[in-house]
């Protein structure tokens, strides 16, 4: 046996040009297995890109990318679909189906995306509850809870598949300390206990050392620097103390990412969702899975043409542009 760690993760040299900007710039970094991986770096930089990139909703130009040791910048599309069960995604207020109690939105991924019966989905629903603590409240209806709590029931659901990796793109942001923290130690718990592999893009310096096993500072396209909390914290390199002291003082801003759900990614969405998503604010619905759409993409992206085939955004329209497009806040 080798001493080196298996790898959930490798992007080698990854490069993205996006709106004639270059976004990713031969990016290399690996996830190790089991790690709390963090990626920090200024708003508006590619960081969602490369999430995406990870997830093949996005295709480089060039560089490889593997998961679980398998390059998928070269799968087919119903490869790709199947490799994105690997993944569970937590997004910005947990993407919870507003008419479903939390029971019934951690079981829908198993009864969309499994054969088991009712018996083994209710203790998997049980277990992943268990997990975030939330079973006692297994009857209650989104609007019952509070913001943290449907953090947590959104994490239960991204888990209920049983993915190898979770991504977090900025899950503390918009949250008061007391409920950020605790869903840094969620994400804490599930390594130690669950030896998930976690991959998070934040703003949020406290969180960032407070579960990061390693931090990369994402920086014009690439890693400027990957380390431990205590090695970024000591950096000797200017921009990567510039982000991490000016972080707190709110130079960065604390950008309310929105999520955009597109097509039926596992342990996502179900079809009753999406009907409900675009009753109200109507997303693209194109075979792709799902996307993290920022506010600011969203409003771009409805004034000018996307790339069709892997763009974000591909009917692109003012309505588009609505701020907030998860499930829960559509109903009327
Ligand atoms: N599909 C796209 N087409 C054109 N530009 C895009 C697309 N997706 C993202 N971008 C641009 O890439 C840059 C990085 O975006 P993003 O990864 O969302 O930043 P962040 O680091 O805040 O997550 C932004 O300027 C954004 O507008
Ligand atoms: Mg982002």
């Amino acid at each position: 046996m080798s001493g080196s760690p298996k790898l959930a993760v490798q992007f080698e040299g990854v490069s993205k040009v996006l709106a004639g900007r270059q976004i990713l710039d031969k990016l290399s970094f690996d996830v190790r297995e089991g790690e709390t991986f963090v990626i920090i770096g200024y708003s508006g930089t590619g960081k969602s890109v490369t999430l995406r990139h990870m997830v093949g909703l996005m295709a480089p130009d060039e560089g490889s990318i593997r998961v679980e040791n398998e390059e998928i910048t070269t799968m087919s599309r119903r490869e790709l679909e199947i490799m994105r069960r690997k993944f569970g995604v937590l997004f910005q207020s947990g993407a919870l189906i507003a008419w479903l109690t939390l029971f019934e939105n951690v079981e829908l991924p198993l009864l969309e995306h499994t054969k088991m019966s009712r018996k083994k989905r209710a203790e998997i629903v049980q277990e992943k509850l268990e997990i975030v603590n939330l079973w006692q409240d297994r009857e209650k209806y989104p609007a019952e809870i509070s913001g943290g709590m449907k953090k947590r029931a959104g994490l239960a659901r991204a888990l209920a598949l049983d993915p190898g990796i979770v991504l977090y793109d900025e899950p503390t942001s918009g949250l008061d300390p007391v409920i950020a923290n605790e869903i840094d130690k969620l994400i804490n718990r599930l390594k130690r206990e669950h030896h998930m592999t976690q991959i998070v893009v934040t703003h949020d310096m406290d969180s960032a050392f407070e579960i990061g096993d390693r931090i990369g500072m994402f920086y014009k396209g690439s890693m400027i620097q990957i380390g431990t909390p205590e090695e970024i914290q000591s950096s000797t390199i200017p921009e990567v103390q510039h982000f991490i002291t000016g972080g707190r003082e709110g130079a960065i801003s604390r950008r309310a990412n929105t999520a955009v759900i597109r097509g039926v990614a596992p342990g996502m969405l179900s079809q009753r969702s999406l009907e409900a998503i675009e009753s109200e604010a109507p997303v693209a619905t194109a075979e792709q899975g799902y996307v993290l759409l920022s506010e600011e993409e969203a409003a771009a992206a409805a004034l000018q043409p996307q790339e069709e085939t892997e763009g974000p955004v591909d009917t692109a329209g003012p309505r588009n542009a609505t701020p907030s497009l998860e499930p829960e806040e559509t109903d009327a």
